[in-house]
């Protein structure tokens, strides 16, 4: 019979994505070109709907028409060799999609390539890692509506659902899917490395023990910051490692790795003037972790931290939950910030509230946070920063002193907490009538006549500093 779905590259996503859509009750055909991957995907098929095929044409000739393929390999080149070793097999009216992590750039040039030949290329950014992929991922589609169309139904069975419905949706034109994608992962990064932060302070400054952590974090899953991250977090400080029978975590090297997506939402952002300073923090402590050796090294030339504790084990907790808390809200309102002016920029079309209920289930973000931030958006969908919230105001009024508290003691004992000290700075600096940038204007128009705006009238002003003669010794 006919596969209705094929699927390219039967690593951990593809082939438990695939799993999926089978399960859903759709013939499902895999090819991968090592064959063990193939075989692995017959042995956890167990019967089931499922195919793998031995080469790429005897793929192709599984699959009934119009073909949907779905591509679940290394993003980047090998994205472009195997739309390549496709295209002369393919026929028009055929569907690739691309579930990746392709860079939107990527994307945007696929798009435009396919888009003339009659293939429908659809960029799809898929969250919720192996279990996601498996039982419910969170599903954001990019390219054009036709298209989408021919794909929604299978989408729709295979995505995770929320009390708002199926995790997935139309986002937008050419590579929205892609793009909306890369920004979760911004926010993932600097969630991820806010709870890290307050891990450090309350280990190190609150000598919290790794049960006393679990029980927090598990209570903390329970009310305002509930949320996947935090829930695993919770458990991760269960885990006892097989070898040594002591907790796993602290056995793991404190050197995190990355695959890029963070970066690229930080590099975006520069690109569109948007301030994300939580998340270019998180992606800057992802390289200095990585910087291991010479932090080593560094940390014998000088002292460290003679941390004098500021709070109580109690009071910490409760700031910690709170800074937490308003990171990250912070964290979300930078990446919508950033998303609102891509959409408006690359004229993606996003709808932000429906970009929210997508990421209400399946995805690494998702959390209850989600409710107000849509509630916030569908009360004013022109909001270019939740910081302007009604929804907002009075959380934000409410938390920021238990942020600087976090911030204080994080300092105190020489515990870098840079994405959640860098959302303190972007809040004060938001809500500041004025900052002491007037003294960068004039530098720059006194040492390069870059002129200046000022405070009574309207125009664009230049004055001739007297400068100091330059003395030469
Ligand atoms: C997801 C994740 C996933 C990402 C990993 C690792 O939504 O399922 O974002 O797509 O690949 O989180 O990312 P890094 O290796 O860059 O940390």
């Amino acid at each position: 019979m006919a596969a209705h779905f094929g699927m390219i590259g039967l690593g951990t996503m593809g082939r438990n994505l695939l799993l999926n859509v089978a399960g859903h009750g759709y013939e499902v055909c895999g090819y991968d070109r090592e064959p063990a991957q193939q075989k692995r995907l017959m042995d956890e098929a167990k019967g089931k709907n499922v195919n793998a095929a031995a080469s790429l044409p005897e793929f192709i000739q599984s699959l009934q028409t119009p073909r949907i393929i779905m591509l679940l390999v290394p993003a980047g080149k090998i994205v472009d060799a195997v739309i390549t070793d496709l295209l002369p097999l393919v026929q028009k009216g055929d569907i690739i999609l691309d579930g990746g992590n392709s860079h939107f750039a990527d994307t945007e040039r696929r798009y435009s390539q396919l888009q003339g030949s009659g293939i429908h290329f659809i960029g799809m950014g898929v969250s919720g890692g192996e279990e996601g992929a498996r039982v419910g991922p969170s599903l954001m589609p990019g390219g054009n509506r036709e298209s989408y169309e021919l794909v929604k139904d299978i989408l729709e069975s295979v995505a995770a659902k929320s009390d708002e419905g199926a995790c997935v949706s139309f986002i937008g034109n050419t590579a929205a899917g892609h793009y909306t994608k890369m920004v979760h992962n911004g926010i993932e990064y600097a969630m991820m490395q806010m709870i890290s932060e307050v891990y450090g302070v309350l280990k190190y400054a609150g000598q919290f023990s790794n049960a006393e952590l679990h029980a927090l974090f598990s209570a903390w899953n329970k009310a305002e910051l509930q949320s996947f991250l935090v829930e695993i977090t919770a458990d991760v400080f269960l885990k006892k490692d097989e070898a040594t029978g002591k907790d796993l975590v602290d056995m793991i090297l404190d050197k995190a790795k990355q695959k890029g997506t963070g970066m690229w939402t930080s590099q975006s952002a520069m690109d569109l003037n948007v301030p994300i300073p939580s998340i270019d923090a998180a992606v800057t402590m992802r390289y200095l972790s990585a910087l291991k050796e010479e932090r080593v090294h560094h940390s014998s030339l000088y002292s460290s931290g003679n941390g004098k504790s500021l709070f109580n084990k109690e009071q910490l907790a409760g700031i910690c939950k709170n800074a937490l808390h308003f990171g990250f809200l912070l964290a979300y309102g930078q990446g919508l910030h950033l998303l609102k002016a891509a959409s408006e920029q690359y004229n993606y079309n996003i709808s932000i509230p429906e970009v929210l209920r997508v990421w209400k289930g399946g995805c690494i973000i998702r959390s209850v946070m989600l409710n107000d931030l849509r509630k916030a958006y569908k009360e004013n969908t022109g909001l270019s920063n939740i910081i302007a919230s009604p929804v907002f105001q009075p959380v934000f009024s409410q938390l920021r002193n238990d942020l600087a508290g976090l911030v204080k003691s994080s300092i105190e004992y020489q515990l870098p907490s840079a994405s959640l000290a860098a959302s303190l700075y972007y809040f004060d600096a938001y809500i500041a009538g004025r900052l002491p940038a007037n003294l960068i204007q004039a530098q720059r128009d006194l040492f390069g006549a870059h002129t200046y705006e000022r405070i009574d009238k309207p125009g664009v002003f230049h004055t001739g500093w007297e400068s100091k003669p330059i003395t030469m010794t």
